[in-house]
């Protein structure tokens, strides 16, 4: 009954079109995230789902309702809808104290005293905020205002939660701490939760799926292990991992059931099952680009690829480092601190089950990476 269907959404500011044919279903107890670059349209669909913005087209249900149809003017007031917010600007009440602030919805539901004080102190906990439950909005720091906002909005385990950038005040540890209690929470609670961040980090840690946006347009729904794994097209292959993926030209010729390609760590062969839709149906010769994820090579003392260290960067828990391979850079992460000479000759390893390919001109996914089933739920 909780799952929210976007359906041929557009929405216009003026001349200014930021929100382009949306088609997106939230699943019931899904953690959907809205991924993407600043003001690509991520806070602005969140709006429309929860009624501060009526879109110029298209329809949204939430479970049977039939909550807005543009076409017909027709939008059901905010009220109605039934989920909770927390916006990227936190609105607490200043009257009130970290405590009522929270507690306001339970009391206006008349709950018992003693239930609404658990409930309260038990969001207050979680977001690591009792302390200052007798305090006002005023005399806490952004980053624990930003916490209240969570805590109020999670009191009543409501069926739909939304959250846009809830996290964006936190230092790093609380930013960990945090998105460990919403994964607990939303496990806890089954809650449909639809979340807004532009930190890919926390996308991939957190979401069922995520659903990446640039330009006002949705590029890719899908599971953060396929949006790592398998990136639809360069610019979200380039997109989404922190270092970024490495990018190879080369040549590709598909014949019939093989596809060959050839760049500067040599030839690839690749058999049909990891063909994706956007493979060229005929055969024959095409520019392509070799997507390397950094981790996905290793440095070898035996048999590989000749190459020379550029530059060595450690950084404590793993090494990153620069490689010239030919005329193309690559570069390595390494678990661990590793040591190599500037310039230094060294070979390496692919994996060429891990190698994405993509049509230089269609810019699109040809040959997708074998998906690793242990690594699904
Ligand atoms: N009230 C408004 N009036 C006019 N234009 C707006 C309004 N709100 C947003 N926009 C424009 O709509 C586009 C999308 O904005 P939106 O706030 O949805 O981006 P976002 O993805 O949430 O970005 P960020 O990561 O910076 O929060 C932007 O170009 C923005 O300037
Ligand atoms: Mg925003």
């Amino acid at each position: 009954m909780d799952h929210i269907v976007l359906q041929g959404i557009n929405k216009f500011y003026g001349t200014n079109h930021v929100l382009k044919d949306i088609d997106l279903t939230i699943n019931q107890g899904e953690f959907m995230t809205l991924l993407g670059p600043s003001g690509c349209g991520k806070t602005t669909t969140l709006r429309v789902v929860a009624g501060l913005e009526n879109p110029q087209s298209g329809m949204l249900w939430m479970g049977d309702r039939l909550v807005v149809n543009a076409k017909e003017e027709y939008f059901e007031a905010p009220a109605k809808r039934q989920l909770n917010l927390v916006f990227q600007s936190y609105a607490l009440w200043p009257h009130m104290t970290v405590y009522d602030n929270v507690a306001f919805e339970l009391n206006v539901n008349k709950l018992p005293k003693q239930t609404i004080r658990d409930l309260v102190e038990n969001a207050l906990d979680r977001m690591q905020i009792g302390e200052f439950a007798q305090r006002y909005p005023n005399e806490l720091s952004g980053g624990q205002q930003q916490r209240v906002a969570i805590a109020r909005a999670i009191v009543n385990a409501p069926k739909i939660l939304l959250l846009d950038e809830p996290l964006s005040n936190l230092d790093a540890k609380l930013r960990i701490d945090m998105r460990s209690e919403l994964k607990r929470l939303h496990k806890e609670m089954g809650t449909t939760v639809l979340y807004v961040t532009h930190d890919q980090a926390e996308a991939l840690t957190l979401s069922t799926r995520i659903a990446v946006f640039f330009d006002g347009r949705i590029e890719q729904i899908d599971t953060p292990l396929n949006i790592y794994q398998n990136p639809v097209t360069i610019r979200m292959a380039d997109f989404i991992g922190n270092p970024r993926i490495n990018l190879l030209d080369g040549k590709a010729n598909r014949m019939g059931n093989t596809l060959r390609v050839t760049c500067s760590l040599g030839d690839f062969e690749f058999d049909q099952a990891l063909f994706t839709d956007d493979m060229p149906k005929e055969d024959g010769e095409f520019d392509c680009k070799l997507g390397i994820r950094p981790e996905q090579i290793t440095l070898t003392k035996k048999d590989g690829f000749m190459a020379n260290v550029y530059s060595v960067m450690p950084a404590g828990s793993e090494t990153l480092i620069q490689l010239k391979v030919g005329n193309d850079n690559l570069l390595v992460k390494l678990l661990g601190l590793h040591h190599y000479e500037q310039d230094a000759q060294v070979k390496l390893k692919v994996d060429p089950q891990m190698i994405n390919v993509f049509h230089a001109q269609t810019e699109r996914l040809v040959k997708s990476v074998n998906q690793d089933e242990d690594m699904l739920e």
